[in-house]
């Protein structure tokens, strides 16, 4: 294999992706309405998300990090380490931990999934640069189109992994279908990477989401959405006129990053021909963090045809990556 090769595959029309209407509609006419997840990444939303990953007080990145710190050794010893895809890649400043120890032991193809096409150029630059060794493919476009991208005609076997907690900005519909279509697109002896913030107090995730007093990602982060939204589908709000809030439902065990209207308006989305009629205090929902309850977490995984075959887990923050193996 030629060493230091970058290559970028649009797998969903370029930038259609973006523009998929029904998808959009369908979450602006739930209750509370919703921005889906992807929609948060454009390249200022990608940029605003790093910045939230440096917060002191975003203890996902690092402990996460840490973890792969510490045992990256050894999960490269159980994946083979041939050929990892990694659904939301981002900047992938955690993966390149599991990248470098991969191309120590051998040639290593990395396909990175991501809606954001500059995460995707600036990080296969970056580890390409870093690791001799590695080639990058990178999948612009939705999770399912890169899923359906892999090729399945080579003999190497594939690992897919989800890193970030990323798994839980899911509604319950769409992580079980992402889940059954991870569990279709793999073959019997392939791998399944994936990190998950477990269940903790409330007050852990709601210091966790919120930005401290001195910094504002989150809410930039949180606002980018509307901004994108007046941009690519001729939308009028007004980004003053709501105030951006995580709290989380001990219920569903999911934080909920909200953009709460702070006065009574009616927002016009040209493209969509759609009006929203907001009253004070209603909210517009832009995030989702499925908290995961661990034997449940591993049950339903595993009764897609997985098995569990290591986990490694922060017992302070109670966060864990696991490796499952798709079964015969
Ligand atoms: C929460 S960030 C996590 C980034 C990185 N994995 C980390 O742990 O820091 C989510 C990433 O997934 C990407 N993303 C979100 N929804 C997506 C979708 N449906 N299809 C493809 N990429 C998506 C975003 O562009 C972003 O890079």
């Amino acid at each position: 294999m030629e060493q230091n090769q970058i290559e970028i595959l649009a797998v969903e029309g370029e930038e259609a992706f973006w523009d998929d209407r029904p998808d959009l509609l369908a979450g602006l006419r739930g209750t509370p309405p919703r921005v889906p997840a992807y929609l948060g990444y454009d390249a200022v939303g990608s940029h605003l998300f790093e910045s939230i990953t440096e917060l002191p007080s975003y203890y996902l990145t690092r402990v996460e990090h840490g973890l792969l710190q510490r045992h990256a050794e050894e999960i490269a010893g159980l994946i083979g380490c041939g050929r990892i895809a990694e659904l939301g890649s981002g900047s992938a400043k955690k993966t390149r931990v599991l990248l470098a120890a991969c191309v120590q032991r051998r040639a290593t193809t990395y396909l990175p999934i991501d809606v954001s096409r500059e995460m995707l150029a600036t990080s296969a630059r970056e580890l390409t640069t870093e690791l001799p060794g590695l080639r990058v493919q990178g999948l612009w476009g939705r999770y399912e189109a890169g899923l359906a991208h892999l090729p399945d005609d080579e003999p190497e076997p594939v690992v897919v992994a989800i890193l970030g907690s990323n798994l839980g900005n899911t509604t319950f519909e769409e992580r079980d279908a992402l889940l059954s279509k991870i569990a279709d697109t793999l073959r019997p002896g392939d791998g399944f990477l994936v990190s998950a913030d477990l269940q903790k107090p409330a007050e852990v995730f709601e210091a966790c989401y919120n930005d401290p007093l001195d910094r504002s990602a989150f809410a930039r982060f949180r606002l980018n959405h509307l901004t994108h939204l007046n941009r690519r589908f001729g939308a009028n709000f007004a980004l003053e006129y709501f105030y951006p809030r995580a709290h989380y439902d001990s219920a569903t065990t999911t934080v909920q990053a909200h953009l709460h209207a702070t006065e009574d308006q009616t927002v016009a989305l040209r493209e969509l021909d759609l009006e929203l009629v907001l009253r004070r205090g209603d909210s517009l929902n832009v995030g989702l963090a499925y908290k995961f309850h661990r034997p449940q977490f591993v049950a339903d995984v595993s009764a897609r045809g997985f098995e569990l075959s290591a986990q490694w887990i922060d017992a302070v923050w109670q966060y864990g990556i696991f490796l499952f193996v798709r079964s015969d």
